[in-house]
Parts: structure tokens; sequence; C-alpha cells
């Protein structure tokens, strides 16, 4: 039998839909008490076992399955982060939308539905919180249908209304979608499962949804090697005691292996090196806050780990990679990520506050909420706040652009009293909506 990779399944949604939620229902974790504010700020990812999923299935698993498991990705839900959701949407084979069945469909779940479009990925959605719709009795992780059985009529029929709307909202961009349990063709029409990431209802068929979606699309789908030079995305750079540096990577074709000489293209130039460890987080820990990894040779795709190199100090999230043999391997990596860079290139103003943030992405969206509340920018960088950033917020005329923000950084040491002499002000957060709104309330204010 051919071996399968791991297909990569996105979860995407408006924030606060229950993205996280859903996940660490399905691994039995508690990921969003680890989030600052219960907001997910960066890509995660976790492999899911084949065997996890069948004991949620329980008798409902069907046969034939040959997938080893599933990569879920957990995605930032505010607008802000379009580029790394777009990367997101990008990188998977397939995607759960989550839609807080109560709110329906907001400007997030929108943009989620766009990306999904121009990618051809194939989704299923959870219809979430079902638990909140009014006089709903809840049966913990109970099918759909057991539990839907169950309720009384009056609340059987404010469910189907709210699953009426989701329909009529997919269509207008050209889905036809029905519940799950009515449909043939699941080539042809979406599936909506309603379900409850609280309680853990619907979650065994919406899984089942999801695997034979999984099973039908990649059984036949030639891209998908599991052998060959390992390519792959990076989510985070950190310093980790005892490693060095290290990244957080989605390895999304071939194998990697310990020894392996990779380039990585990233805001400063393509930078080449070689995998000194590679490190595995435990099945169904999320690789954003696992603590216990463990060292393996070598890794197929799909697969998330930490990866340690040497010299990777200015590598950004979301830049790519891949294995290297030759210098021309390298030259033809250079020239392509150069391409995606340019599209990517910040242009900045004159007069205008400076920003700081920890990755590419980050910048992009940030850039874009502030020039559309106005405000205009001077430097927009990836980086910790240094003298010269006071330095150059200092030089603008206008009071109210003296400005470091900063998102998601720290301060290097003597900045904070650089900045005190020279009157420039500096705004930090690791919540974008609050960094936001304390810069745009201050400038009000300075305008009175
Ligand atoms: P971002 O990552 O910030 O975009 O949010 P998210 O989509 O990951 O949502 P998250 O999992 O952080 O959940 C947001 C809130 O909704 C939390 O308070 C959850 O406890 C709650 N929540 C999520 N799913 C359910 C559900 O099925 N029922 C109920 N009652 N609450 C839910
Ligand atoms: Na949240
Ligand atoms: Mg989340």
């Amino acid at each position: 039998m051919k071996k399968l990779r791991t297909p990569i399944v996105a979860v995407l949604g408006h924030v606060d839909h229950g993205k996280t939620t859903l996940l660490d229902k399905i691994r039995n974790t508690r990921v969003i008490a680890k989030e600052a504010g219960g907001i997910t700020q960066h890509i995660g990812a976790t492999e899911v076992p084949i065997e996890l999923i069948k004991e949620i299935c329980k008798d409902l698993w069907p046969k034939n399955i040959t997938i080893p498991g599933l990569l879920f990705i957990d995605t930032p839900g505010h607008k802000a982060f379009t580029n790394l959701r777009k990367r997101g949407g990008a990188l998977a084979d397939l995607a759960i939308l989550v839609v807080d069945v109560n709110e329906g469909f907001k400007p997030q779940t929108e943009e989620a539905l766009m990306i999904l479009r121009t990618f051809k990925t194939p989704f299923v959605v959870a219809a979430n919180k079902i638990d909140k719709i009014p006089g709903w009795q809840s049966f913990e992780n109970q099918p759909f249908l057991k539990s839907f059985q169950q309720q009384d009529d009056v609340v059987k029929q404010r469910l189907e209304n709210k699953i009426y709307d989701l329909i009529g909202e997919l269509y207008k961009y050209g889905f036809s979608a029905d519940r799950f349990d009515r449909i043939r063709d699941f080539t042809r029409t979406v599936a909506i499962v309603p379900v409850s990431a609280l309680t853990g209802e619907g979650i065994p068929e919406l899984l089942l949804v999801l695997v034979g979606l999984a099973q039908r699309y990649l059984e036949k789908n030639l891209r998908l090697h599991v052998e060959g030079k390992a390519k792959g995305t990076v989510l985070e750079v950190k310093e980790e005691k005892g490693l060095g540096m290290t990244m957080d990577v989605i390895i999304y074709d071939g194998t990697l292996r310990v020894g392996d000489k990779i380039a990585i293209g990233g805001v400063n130039g393509v930078v080449v090196t070689h995998v000194r460890g590679i490190l595995k987080p435990r099945p169904a820990q999320e690789i954003r806050v696992e603590s216990k990894f463990k060292s393996v040779k070598e890794v197929t795709a799909a697969a998330g780990v930490k990866i340690v190199a040497p010299g990777i100090e200015n590598v950004v999230a979301g830049s790519e990679f891949e294995v290297v043999e030759s210098e021309e391997d390298v030259k033809k990596f250079e020239e392509r990520i150069r391409k995606e860079i340019e599209e990517v290139t910040i242009k900045t103003d004159e007069e205008g506050v400076v920003l700081k943030t920890d990755t590419l992405g980050s910048l992009e969206a940030l850039v874009n909420e502030l020039k559309e509340a106005g405000i205009p920018i001077k430097k927009a960088e990836v980086g910790d706040i240094d003298k010269r950033d006071v330095v150059e917020a200092a030089a603008n005329r206008d009071e109210i652009n003296r400005l470091v923000i900063g998102f998601n950084v720290k301060v290097l040491p003597g900045v904070e009293e650089e900045a005190a002499r020279y009157g420039v002000r500096i705004f930090l957060d690791n919540i974008i909506y609050s960094l936001l709104d304390n810069v745009t309330s201050w400038r009000e204010e300075q305008k009175r």
C-alpha cells in the first residue's frame, strides 16, 4: 500500500468562535488557558494520531481509513493576521471553518471563506457553541444526532433556523451546503456539522466528515510526498535554554534529517545553515506550549517540529525553507524568495511612527491596521526596540508621531531612558486590539 502523508488541516474562523477550544477538546489539552487574553497570537501545530481520532468517533468509525493522522494548524482569528492565515490556508490540504452558530458569519469568517475559495481547499463547517442555544440540553461527548434527537422541538427548530442562515451565507459565496447528515456527495456539498467545543457534542461526526474528506482527497493527490527534499514554513524562532537558537516549523513536503543543509528565506536575505537537531512534540501536544520534546534523527511530512540550527537569529516567522544540496539549489531558492519579499515590502512615509514587531506576518498586519486608522508610518521592521528607533521617532515634526509601537517585542536596555530624554513614547503590547486602542486614544487626546 502507498504511504500517505499526514494531511494538514487549518482551523480558521472569526476571533473567539472557538478554534482553540475545539482543538483542546480533540487533544484533551488546555492550550487556551496559556494564551494572553485567551487570544491566539501565533499559528500553532498539533499532530493528532489516527488512534485518538478513532477513539473519539467510537462505533461510528468507518473501514478503510489509512491516513496516519491529522496535523492541525491553529490560527489567530483577529483580522490583523490576514497574512499568517493566508499562509495557513495555503499550507493546508483541508480546513475546518469554525462559526459560532449563535453569531453567524462575521468579517473574519468571510475572509477565511475567500481564502478557502482562492486555494480551492476542501473544508467542513463546524457550527460551534450549540450548547448556548436557548433550551439546549447537553449530552457530553455524544454524537450530534444522538443529542439532537433528545432536544425539545422548539430547540430543534432554533438550531435548524441557524443552520439555514449558514447555508444562505455559504450560498452567497457560491458554495452549496447542508447539514452533514443530509448530504450524499461530500465532494459537491459543504458539510455543516453542529458541535460544541465545550461539551464535545458533535465532535465525533465533525472528525468523521474530516477524515472522510482527507482520505478521499488525499488518496488521489500525487503531490503529497513523504520522500524527497524537505520543504517547510517557519512558525516561530526562539532561543531555548541549553539548545541555543531554535525554530518551530511545519514540514509540508519530503523528509528532513539531522545534518541536512537548509536554506531559509526571510526579510534579511537567505540564510544557509544545517540542521543540528530535530525535536518532536508528543502526539496531540501543541508545539506552541509543549515542554517535553523527543529528539529524532529524521521526520516526514507533514509534521510540526522544533529545529535546532546555528545562525538563525535573524530568521523571522513566516519564512520558508527547504533542503539544499548544491550552490545552484541555493541560487534558485534565493530568486524565488526575493520575489516573494518584494510583494510585502513596506512602503513608508517621511513623517510617522516607528513600528517594531516579532514576525513578518504581524508587521504586515499592523501596517495595514495603522494605515486604516490614518496613522503614518516612518519605519516598520521586525525586531526589538533599540536606540535608533527612538532617534528616528524623535526626528518627527509632529509630536503625535513621536511614537515607537512594539508588538510582541522587547525594549533593549537603556532605551527607555533615551526615549524619556527625547520625549518619545513607547507603546508595547502582545494583544493587537489593546495596542491599537492605546495608540489611537493617546493620539486623540493629544489632538484636543
Ligand atoms: P482566537 O484564537 O482568539 O481567534 O479565538 P478562538 O476561535 O480560538 O476561540 P477560543 O477557543 O479562544 O474561544 C473563545 C471563547 O469561547 C472561550 O471563552 C471559550 O471557552 C468559548 N467557547 C468556545 N467554544 C465554545 C462552545 O462550544 N460553547 C461555549 N459555551 N463556549 C465556547
Ligand atoms: Na480566543
Ligand atoms: Mg484561538
